[in-house]
């Protein structure tokens, strides 16, 4: 085999390899490849000498630039801190009304609220605050305790039937249980009460059920449920007469009510969030109020 061979066509050398009559040409490098290894060189060494490259034993190369993801990270984390300090400071200095009034602090309440809202508090009430049985609707304005952000606060820090000292007691007697109306007055009691929300159980009755009712009433209920059975905020007794009812309105649940009773638990939060987290929470469920509620 010649040791220098030429491919007549192209006129470039062979490698001289030759398989089944198919010889190889030795072909030169293209330029750009090296032109391209240069400039990747270059550049690696100018980034070992700009940026953090090399360890050396407990440390590193830093890079005459002195800029590394570490530093910036830790940066951005203390511009965060300060920021979250100078709005935490304020919402804690200022009042409900002068928050409310500031379109910038309200918009950390809508951004801090839901996330505060989710973590504690949606598995009782539900993610969107609608509530459940036994667990009440927070975006209306049938309130137990009162539903400005100071009382919601108030709630919100004791609790209710908590273990908190102060925390608001609330206690729906069982007059049956507990024998303090026959069940007969009972029965007609629960009548009267389901007739306020239920104009087709004042038809179904016989009139004398639904007055005998209304007397039972007067007698037993007005002292926490007030004479017009829209409820007291300072026993937290609920407003009969909205639609809104926690434990159920139909007949077997209102009955179970006047039964046995009701002592809602709710945990007191004063230990387990901060003034500021408590305060963005009383803001962000005054703020979920439907306007048509
Ligand atoms: C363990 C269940 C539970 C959790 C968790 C819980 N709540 Fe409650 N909450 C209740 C119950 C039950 C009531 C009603 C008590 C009653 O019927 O007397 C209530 C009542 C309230 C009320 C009073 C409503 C009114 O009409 O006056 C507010 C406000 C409230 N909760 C807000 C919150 C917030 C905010 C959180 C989260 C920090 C939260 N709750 C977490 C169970 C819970
Ligand atoms: C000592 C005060 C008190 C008296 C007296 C009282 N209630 Fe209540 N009632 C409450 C409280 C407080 C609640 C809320 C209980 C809870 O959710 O923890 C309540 C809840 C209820 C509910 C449930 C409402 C709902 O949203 O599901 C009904 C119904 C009710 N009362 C009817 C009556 C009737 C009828 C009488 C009279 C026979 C009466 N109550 C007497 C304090 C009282």
């Amino acid at each position: 085999m010649p040791v220098e061979e030429r491919d007549s066509a192209t006129g470039y050398l062979t490698t001289g390899h030759e398989w089944n009559g198919i010889t190889e040409l030795n072909t030169p490098v293209p330029r750009p490849v090296y032109f391209f290894l240069i400039l990747a060189a270059t550049f690696a060494l100018l980034g070992w000498i700009l940026w953090p490259a090399w360890p050396i034993g407990t440390t590193y190369t830093k890079g005459i630039l002195n800029v590394d993801q570490r530093t910036s990270v830790q940066a951005s984390l203390e511009q965060a801190a300060m920021d979250r300090d100078v709005w935490a400071k304020r919402i804690a200095a200022e009042s409900f009304p002068a928050i409310q009034a500031d379109s910038d602090l309200m918009r950390i309440v809508h951004e801090a609220g839901p996330r505060l809202f989710g973590d504690n508090c949606a598995a009782c009430h539900r993610a969107d605050a609608r509530g459940q049985r036994g667990f009440p609707n927070l975006t209306t304005s049938s309130w137990l305790w009162g539903g400005s952000p100071d009382a919601i606060f108030e709630t919100i820090r004791v609790g209710i039937n908590s273990a908190h000292p102060k925390s608001h007691i609330s206690q729906m007697p069982a007059f049956g249980r507990d024998k303090l109306l026959p069940a007969d007055s009972i029965d007609k009691v629960v009548a009267y009460v389901r007739s306020l929300t239920d104009p087709s159980v004042a038809s179904e009755q016989p009139a004398s059920t639904i007055d005998a009712g209304r007397a039972i009433f007067k007698a037993n209920c007005t002292v926490c449920h007030g004479d017009d059975a829209k409820g007291k905020t300072d026993v937290g007794a609920p407003n009969l007469t909205d639609r809104f009812s926690i434990y159920g309105g139909d007949q077997q649940s209102v009955l179970t009510t006047l039964w046995g009773g009701r002592q809602g638990h709710m945990p007191t939060w004063e230990e387990r969030l901060s003034p500021v987290s408590r305060k963005i929470l009383a803001l962000y469920v005054t703020s979920l109020r439907a306007p048509d509620q």
